[in-house]
């Protein structure tokens, strides 16, 4: 049976219904009209349906979305404060570390979590963070350039 499953998204309040084994990924998509998680592989292997769910990177695809009842979901919509982009975009941007653009939303996403939580990482760490997020365009080292340069800028902002 369908049920009402609310939670917060990118700071709203909002409610939607779900289908008895509906993913989180779907419900943002099909019926929250949240298109920026995106559906590449369904199976938990490509990362592109990364959001945060209390903080942490999780794969929206694999996750039930009775399972972020109550909790507070970050897609790569929420990233920008109005006309200002974050600054991991403004470096993806300037680093030309999106191509296609595909794998872009969850590797921001896996990137502010790492960010959120070490504002200092190293290039192991920036690595490590988005192992789990498939880019078949760019060859990686623009991604992790620009996560390298967002973190500066976030350091020096204190
Ligand atoms: S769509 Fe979720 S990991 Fe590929
Ligand atoms: S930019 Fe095309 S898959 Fe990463």
């Amino acid at each position: 049976m369908a049920t009402a499953v609310e939670f917060t998204l990118n700071g709203n309040a909002v409610a939607a219904i779900a289908e008895p084994g509906e993913t989180l990924l779907s419900v943002l998509r099909n019926r929250l009209g949240d298109t920026s998680p995106k559906a590449g592989c369904l199976q938990g292997t490509c990362g592109a349906c990364t959001v945060l769910v209390d903080g942490e990177p999780v794969l929206s695809c694999l996750l039930l979305a009775d399972a972020a009842a109550g909790r507070h979901v970050e897609t790569v919509r929420g990233l920008a404060q109005g006309p200002q982009l974050h600054p991991l975009q403004e470096a993806f941007m300037e680093r030309f570390a999106a191509q296609c653009g595909f794998c872009t939303p969850g590797m921001l996403m896996a990137a502010k979590a790492l960010l959120d939580h070490n504002r200092n990482p190293t290039r192991a760490e920036v690595i490590e963070a988005i192992s789990g997020n498939v880019c078949r365009c760019t060859g990686y080292l623009p991604i992790i350039e620009a996560i390298l340069e967002a973190a500066r800028r976030l350091s020096a902002r204190g």
